[in-house]
């Protein structure tokens, strides 16, 4: 009986495959190539896993109960399931991964381009029996006269001398990196010196391909983080590890496919091959850039939350099987501790709040799917990190999803009506953390929502809004997108326990940053400028954020949005030497406040977690 085959067709597609009776739902999906997200990483906590099913599944789980409505006939959570007959499945558009608006401006400033590779031409003079020098020492000696000393160069390098010296005529050039050689090409190859730089989000991971002569950018590309399919936040990865025997080496190579899918994007549309590619650096959050060097961060997660690795790394690129020139080198920023990582470096580094030497006082927030705070008052910096971001991801809230097509970006309530604008145009799916913050301030404005977060119609609200205010698991909720006009005939409904989230979230950010405002003695007045980096800073509407109260009320302060400016940084580092050693010095000049130490912490957030402008 164990043995018999179990048919399982997935509609539309009509893809069938056979499995073994009792087997994992989402063994099942993940087998037949079915791209579902798996946001808790298939714990039963988020809910987001729904599937349609006919045929015979185990029993409903104590998880499925709690998330399915009983109007959801025949739905369940694809990772609760266990198979029991021939079945048929119906995945929920919701489900499905898709590809996340991905952030690709940046701020335009100045790079000082000072290449850490740099080429150089020698056209050698052969051996003879009058001139026997070896080959190494030939090279070494005609880069002396050049002007570049006693460069080191490793044994794969020297194995490929001798060859490459003669195929070449003893006309090549020398690429060099400082004072190491990185590798020597057949005949004059300047002019093709090209670098890629990665920031390596927990959601995205974004590539660009720039020309480290000139500084030009040629090309970028973005993949989604395979990873996300074992977790969608960082702490579910380490889960993932902990309970894996390979679970380490799997997120490695997932993640290190991805970037080699990019480079190889990158390669073709900028035209460049990849071994004119040397140097590749990578910003990421201090997990993600753990797991990409194939280092266990458990202890991040566990108290007291202690990463391995805090220094920067540099390695070749064959060590590591990144697929640029094996001789490459590849360059891992400094963390600044457990939860903030290389990307807030190169936030900083882009930025320039460490070397601004004005007595400026400036905010910069970070929000993804970790919220990082930065505050800088001259040369002195804070910072800190705050578990905001699943929300503004949109986990956690029962129709919620991340910045892609089909996700409600925008609302407006006006003259009894709800505008909303969906990303990609059509029809809604859901909705993510910028419309989130656009519909709270609406219903707080509309009084339909009170100060303290309460679905609480006041009696004007009731009467203009009757029709939308409606309920749905048992909670109070407003309705954004009737039936008719939703994808899949679902109505999106913003419910009193999304609204609880987004106040945890906000509250969050915002007590983050009045606990740095204490630390380094800053009155709200004297905030010079506020600056949104990352994705969620360039898509929400600032005006929406301060009605609810997400950042404080800063009298003076200018805010902007600062786009990717993580990816900024890591290819500042990559054309300027110099810029590199200040990743290094921000790394080591900026404090790390531990918000939870702060006595005052649990009144703080309560205190922030209220809608309206914050004091
Ligand atoms: S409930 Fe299935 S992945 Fe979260």
């Amino acid at each position: 009986m164990k043995n018999r085959k179990i048919r399982v067709i997935f509609r539309p597609e009509k893809k069938e495959i056979l499995t073994s009776i009792k087997s994992s739902l989402k063994e099942v999906i993940k087998r037949a190539g079915i791209k579902i997200n798996f946001p808790c990483g298939g714990k039963g906590i988020c809910g987001k896993c729904k599937v349609k099913v006919k045929g015979k599944l185990s029993p409903l789980t104590s998880a499925e109960k709690k998330h399915l409505q009983p109007v959801e006939k025949d739905v369940r959570l694809a990772c609760q399931a266990v198979v029991e007959g021939n079945i048929e499945v119906e995945v929920y558009p919701l489900s499905l991964i898709s590809f996340p608006k991905i952030l690709t401006n940046r701020i335009n400033r100045e790079i000082k381009i000072k290449p850490l590779i740099k080429k150089t031409y020698l056209s050698l003079p052969p051996p003879s029996l009058k001139d026997q020098i070896a080959d190494l020492s030939r090279l070494e000696k005609y880069l002396k006269e050049r002007g570049i000393r006693y460069p080191f160069a490793d044994l794969d390098l020297v194995k490929k001398l001798p060859r490459v010296m003669r195929e070449a005529d003893f006309k090549l050039t020398a690429v060099l990196k400082k004072q190491r050689l990185l590798t020597v090409e057949k005949g004059d190859t300047r002019g093709k010196n090209f670098g890629v730089a990665f920031d390596v989000g927990t959601t995205t991971v974004v590539g660009t391909l720039i020309d480290l002569d000139t500084g030009e950018e040629l090309a970028t590309r973005a993949l989604l983080n395979p990873q996300a399919s074992f977790g969608e936040d960082v702490v579910s990865r380490i889960d993932f590890l902990q309970s894996h025997l390979e679970g380490l080496k799997i997120l490695q190579k997932r993640i290190i496919g991805a970037i080699n899918r990019i480079i190889q994007m990158l390669s073709r549309v900028g035209e460049v091959k990849r071994e004119n590619i040397y140097l590749a650096t990578f910003v990421g959050n201090t997990v993600m850039q753990h797991l990409l060097l194939g280092v266990n961060p458990t202890n991040l997660a566990l108290y007291p939350y202690v990463p391995v690795l805090k220094r920067s790394m540099e390695l070749k690129a064959s060590d590591l099987g990144i697929r640029i020139n094996p001789q490459g080198s590849l360059y891992f920023f400094p963390n600044i501790a457990a939860f903030v990582g290389g990307d807030t470096v190169a936030v900083i580094l882009a930025t320039s709040l460490f070397d601004d030497n004005s007595q400026k006082v400036r905010l910069a927030i970070d929000i993804g799917t970790n919220g990082e705070i930065v505050l800088a008052k001259g040369k002195k910096l804070v910072c800190a990190s705050t578990a905001a971001g699943p929300a503004f991801e949109g986990a956690r809230i029962s129709q919620g999803m991340r910045a892609e097509r089909g996700a409600i970006e925008k609302v407006k309530l006006e003259e009894g009506k709800v505008e909303i604008g969906v990303i990609g145009g059509g029809r809604a799916r859901g909705i993510c953390g910028s419309g989130l913050i656009d519909a709270s301030s609406q219903l707080l404005k509309e009084e339909i929502i009170d100060s303290s977060g309460w679905l609480k119609p006041s009696s004007k609200a009731k009467e203009k809004w009757s029709s939308r205010i409606t309920k749905k698991n048992n909670h109070n909720g407003f309705l954004l997108v009737e039936r008719e006009k939703a994808q899949d005939r679902i109505p999106i409904v913003l419910t009193q326990k999304d609204i609880r989230e987004l106040q945890l979230a906000k509250g969050a950010i915002c007590s983050g940053i009045k606990i740095l405002l204490t630390r380094l003695e800053v009155e709200k007045g004297e905030v010079d400028e506020v600056l949104l980096a990352g994705a969620f800073g360039s898509y929400i509407n600032p005006e929406s954020a301060h009605l609810i109260g997400l950042i404080p009320n800063f009298p003076k302060a200018k805010v902007r949005s600062v786009g990717n400016a993580a990816s900024l940084g890591a290819i500042m580092a990559l054309v300027s030497e110099e810029d590199c050693k200040q990743a290094e010095k921000i790394s080591e000049g900026v404090d790390y406040v531990e918000l939870a130490s702060f006595p005052e912490f649990p009144d703080i957030l309560t205190q922030a977690m209220r809608f309206g402008k914050q004091d």
